[in-house]
């Protein structure tokens, strides 16, 4: 690279060097200062034109949003604000920019004014910010599996299994949609489809990280993932990252152990790492709680907030625990919940979860052994029959951020509960077979990423932690 970028000029190292850096323009201020940025880093560096020896044609093209190449001498600043800028010695315009019609202009933007413009969202403060938290949070994710004697797997987005129960599922084929093949019996006949038979975009990779697991030890899988579900919520996306961890020889409480580590392991990572960033976004919301009544603001920064999580034990729980906390507690008694909590078996809604997480425990909680009947059929049946060893943790403001298990290896327990809820066996022989040859217990589970990027940033909206989110009605970019 002929350039330097803005963080290593920050870090004043190479004072009084001639120095070329690029870079878009943030704002232009009295035909003399430029505030330039070039995603490296939260600041923007200040370069000082000596505007009576440029071109004015130059200078008139230096708006906001342009991409421009200084070249000069970094000095210590003259001005309050920054300890270094550049003395500019000569200007290229490398790109201009329509100041008219440029959708970032230098002041505060709604959240749903930049999804609009989610192709250039970056250029801002927050948006830069909470992607470049975003890149780190899978550096660490990575580093934590690798340095864990984990195998990175990639399993299949397209699926030819529609009994992985997590979802509902978009089908891929390559049929024509007006006019497709059918069979006598008048149904559409997939044997003509690209695969010869039905397949979908995958709900989850755990069914064939299990089968790696089963052979090379300790997986994790960290890719795509589509459900069409129409939830239009701020916690849900058609299209997101899940990372999928699988071992062998692992029961329910040591993944339980597994998902706590890894969780403090990678906000530790960025707490580390990422300080400018943090720091940043922690003072956006600050601002923004101000503008909230004192009663729903938050007792905790966003960074007190990660490192509650990194220093403290997640608090686990039992179902049929949170079922009586939830029973007895006041907005249960005095009918706040929209879903009220009567008996045991009753599904979680998030405003429980909620509740637990926020009200009660006021930390993260894991909730384990849950009844049979609202978990999935591959989840290993606890010995009092009702329960299974299921796990979710549940994060504050987030709800669910993990969904895991022990897995059932048992071959004929496992075939009884295809059976039960309709799933051929012959459909999933692979898994099956799994339990005929040198079964063993495992265990493993999902973690949403936009789910930890959104913890880790404070961002609430989902919408807002991936580049360009996939949700009901909208696939713009
Ligand atoms: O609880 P889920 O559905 O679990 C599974 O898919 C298992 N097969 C995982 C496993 O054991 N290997 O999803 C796991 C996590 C949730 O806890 C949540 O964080 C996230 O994935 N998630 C979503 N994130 C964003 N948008 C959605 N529509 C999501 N659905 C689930």
């Amino acid at each position: 690279m002929n350039s330097t970028s803005v963080s290593e000029l920050l870090k004043g190292e190479l004072l009084l060097q001639e120095i070329t850096i690029k870079g878009w323009v943030r704002t232009f201020r009295a035909n003399r200062f430029i505030a330039l940025n070039d995603g490296s880093t939260i600041n923007n560096i200040q370069c000082v034109v000596d505007f009576e020896n440029t071109d004015p044609e130059v200078l008139k093209r230096i708006t906001t949003g342009a991409a421009i190449e200084i070249k000069g001498t970094l000095i210590e600043s003259q001005g309050k604000g920054q300890s270094v800028e550049i003395e500019v010695a000569s200007i290229i315009i490398l790109g201009d920019s329509d100041p008219e019609s440029y959708p970032i202009q230098p002041k505060k933007h709604s959240f749903e004014f930049l999804r609009e413009n989610a192709h250039l969202r970056t250029r801002t403060n927050t948006f830069s910010a909470v992607m470049r938290l975003r890149s780190a949070l899978s550096f660490a994710v990575h580093q934590y599996f690798n340095t864990n004697g984990f195998y990175y797997m990639h399993t299949p987005i397209i699926t030819g299994s529609d009994a992985e129960g997590a979802g509902e599922m978009f089908q891929v084929t390559n049929l024509d949609i007006k006019n497709p093949p059918v069979t006598e019996e008048g149904a559409i006949d997939y044997s003509k489809d690209f695969f010869g038979k039905e397949t979908n975009l995958t709900v989850s990779g755990q069914l064939e990280a299990e089968t790696y697991a089963m052979s090379l030890g300790k997986v994790y899988t960290f890719g795509p993932t589509f459900r069409a579900e129409n939830s239009n919520t701020s916690r849900h996306l058609s299209e997101f990252w899940m990372i999928e961890p699988e071992v062998a020889f692992m029961d329910l409480a040591g993944n339980m152990d597994l998902a706590e580590d890894f969780l403090k392991y990678v906000i530790n990572y960025i707490l580390e790492n990422n300080q400018e960033d943090l720091t940043f976004l922690e003072k956006r919301l600050l601002d923004e709680e101000k503008s909230k009544p004192q009663k729903d603001r938050s007792e905790l920064s966003l960074i007190e907030k990660l490192k509650f999580v990194t220093e403290n034990n997640f608090k686990r729980v039992s179902y049929t625990e949170a079922i009586e906390i939830l029973k007895n507690c006041k907005p249960n008694k005095k009918k706040k919940f929209n879903y009220l909590i009567e008996d045991w078996g009753a599904d979680l809604q998030s405003e429980h979860e909620r509740y637990l997480v926020e009200k009660h425990f006021k930390c993260p909680v894991i909730l384990f052994d849950y009844p049979a009947n609202i978990k999935a059929f591959y989840m290993r049946l606890n010995d009092d029959e009702k329960t299974v060893r299921a796990m979710d943790i549940l994060f504050p403001g987030i709800g669910e951020m993990v969904g895991g298990s022990q897995r059932e290896e048992r071959l004929d327990v496992l075939l009884d509960k295809m059976k039960a809820i309709d799933i051929d066996e012959k459909e999933l022989w692979w898994y099956t077979d799994l339990r005929k040859y040198g079964s063993a217990v495992h265990s493993g589970f999902g973690l949403g990423f936009e789910r930890l990027v959104m913890f880790a940033t404070g961002m609430s909206n989902i919408r807002d932690v991936i580049p360009f989110p996939r949700t009901p009605q909208n696939a713009e970019f």
